[in-house]
């Protein structure tokens, strides 16, 4: 891509002090968007990636909030407009659930896979396109008002992303925590997208094959081999071959996407 698509655009992505949400942040800033980097526990890989950006020539804030908590979730959009002024890409990346045997799986376990992961999506997804309609002048309570009315919908734009995987299609051992949310979140975005499409703001899914990050400790050596013989292009993904994907969606070129999937796999998925 050519130029910088996203400048004047300031993009919130979840965990993204490492791993492809790093790079998400990163690509966005080679782009011209200023950034919002969000961490829960390791603040000095965060001010790294705000460092990276800043001498990228952007802006960028490091906020410390947890995905899981609500309160939390509600401050980080807080302080992402506090710190850069608006909100214009809304990248829900951060995902955690403990790994075990599905018929061994804990009620608790599995709500707060439900938490963390689906759920902070929709209240990600509702903070930011309650900020995308501020800065189009106008009050959720008045866009109600304007679409039972029967008036044009006005345009009031802005990016929602999901991070999703190809695991929920796949069996492996221990991630049906993770499994399940992540298609969950899929079918929210399906729907998100369809209502929030009128008014001009799309919502979509980037879902990776096995990429490698710090996350790959939690499978087996003999999976991760099987991955890579089973991948037609003969390795594991890189944070940067989601990233770009990822990046593509918020730049005017992608506008006419919406409620998508997008596979980055390698071709993974083709056997
Ligand atoms: N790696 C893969 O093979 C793969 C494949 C497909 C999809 N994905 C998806 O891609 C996304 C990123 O995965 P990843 O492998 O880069 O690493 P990850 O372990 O999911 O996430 C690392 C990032 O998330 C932050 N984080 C963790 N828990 C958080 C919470 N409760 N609240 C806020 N931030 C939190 C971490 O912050 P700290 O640094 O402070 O801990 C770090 O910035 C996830 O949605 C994952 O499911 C990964």
């Amino acid at each position: 891509m050519i130029g910088k698509p996203l400048a004047g655009k300031v993009a919130l992505i979840t965990g993204s002090s490492r791993g492809i949400g790093r790079a998400i942040a990163l690509r966005m800033a080679e782009l011209g968007a200023d950034v919002a980097v969000n961490f829960v526990r390791q603040r000095q890989k965060a001010e790294e990636v705000a460092e990276q950006i800043q001498s990228l020539g952007q802006r960028a804030v490091v906020i410390k909030a947890n995905v899981a908590d609500e309160e939390s979730l509600r401050r980080l959009f807080r302080e992402t407009v506090e710190g850069l002024g608006r909100l214009d890409i809304f990248v829900a990346n951060a995902a955690i659930a403990p790994f075990a045997r599905t018929i061994d799986y804990k009620p608790k376990h599995f709500e707060f896979a439900m938490r963390a992961n689906p759920l902070s999506f929709l209240i990600g997804a509702q903070e930011a396109f309650r900020i995308f309609t501020q800065q189009s002048g106008l009050t959720l309570e008045e866009l109600d008002r304007i679409v039972e009315a029967g008036e044009k919908p006005p345009h009031i734009g802005g990016r929602i992303i999901a991070i999703s995987s190809t695991g929920p299609w796949h069996y492996i051992p221990g991630y049906v925590g993770v499994a399940t949310a992540k298609a969950a979140i899929i079918t929210l975005a399906r729907y998100l997208a369809y209502e929030l499409g009128r008014f001009g703001t799309t919502v979509n899914v980037v879902s990776g094959g096995p990429i490698e990050t710090e996350n790959m400790k939690f499978f087996p050596e003999e999976i991760r081999r099987q991955w890579i013989k089973n991948t037609p292009m003969g390795r594991l993904g890189q944070p940067t071959d989601l990233a770009g994907v990822v990046a593509f969606l918020a730049t005017p070129d992608a506008d006419w996407i919406n409620g998508e999937n997008i596979i980055v796999d390698g071709g993974l998925g083709l056997i």
